[in-house]
């Protein structure tokens, strides 16, 4: 095991065309995290040169796994950084060299910080909501299953922190392909009683260019996932109503719902 008093944060920081390795050391506190060592680089921003630099900057919320807004690389793999203890990492690969860099399926904005508007854009798309036409109430709802409500509760977790887009070997900045987080949603949406009547709203923006066709059944996915949601059901369950409702379109088929 590495027992060093110090630990290296190695960031690949700059702007879009300019990126670059940068190291600076700290002090190994216990239960310290990603987050509080970038807070420490943002108070004194010495590199290990000693030369004073520009502050790293990143994005950050919830500080609890919620927000998704921390989501980067570390080590190489996509998490969050507000859950990301130093000592586990040390421990973990026995070395005292913790790198971070952006995301790289979304434009870089600076340092850590990339944009992830696209799946934001690529949730409208497949109208990840249901409509309500008033406030009024209408007394209980249809009723939903356990066993369902259970896999509606992890379609749910999803915070669109971007770790499956990173893990999909479909996605880059200039494919098409909504990816696996948009079909769990579509699932998710399709599955409630009352947002089903609009599920062809979803399923027929997945038949397109983009959509389940550009799937590449990888299953890099689902182990991406921070919230552990079941991707490739979701996957599978979308493929196969996307089939079905392309037969019905294809026929002219009315809908039974
Ligand atoms: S199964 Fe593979 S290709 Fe499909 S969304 Fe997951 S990682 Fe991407
Ligand atoms: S499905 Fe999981 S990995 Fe993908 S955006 Fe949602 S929480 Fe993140
Ligand atoms: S700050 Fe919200 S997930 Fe890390």
């Amino acid at each position: 095991m590495d027992d060093s008093k110090t630990f290296i944060l190695k960031i690949y920081r700059g702007n879009p065309g300019r990126q670059y390795w940068e190291e600076f050391e700290f002090p190994n506190e216990p239960y310290a995290n990603v987050i509080s060592a970038l807070m420490d680089v943002q108070r004194n921003p010495v590199n290990r040169q000693g030369i004073k630099v520009e502050p790293v900057v990143w994005e950050q919320g919830c500080l609890e796994e919620v927000c998704g807004s921390c989501s980067m690389l570390i080590n190489g793999k996509p998490r969050q950084a507000c859950t990301a203890i130093i000592s586990g990492i040390i421990k973990q690969t026995n070395s005292n060299i913790i790198t971070l860099a952006p995301f790289t399926k979304f434009p870089l904005v600076r340092d850590l910080i990339v944009d992830r508007s696209l799946m934001f854009d690529n949730l409208k798309k497949v109208h990840a909501w249901i409509d309500v036409d008033g406030v009024y109430n209408r007394g209980p709802g249809p009723k939903i299953s356990q066993a369902k409500q259970e896999v509606m509760y992890s379609l749910s977790t999803c915070m669109t922190c971007g770790c499956c887009v990173e893990a999909c070997p479909q996605t880059n900045q200039h494919s098409k392909y909504v990816g696996p987080q948009i079909m769990a949603q579509v699932r998710l949406f399709n599955d409630n009683p009352t947002g089903k009547m609009q599920r062809r709203k979803r399923l027929r923006p997945l038949m397109e260019e983009g959509g389940i066709g550009d799937c590449g059944n990888a299953q890099n996915c689902g182990p991406a996932c921070p919230k552990h949601i079941p991707l490739h059901d979701a996957i599978a369950a979308i493929g196969r109503d996307v089939t079905l409702q392309s037969l019905k379109d294809l026929f002219s088929l009315p809908d039974r719902d």
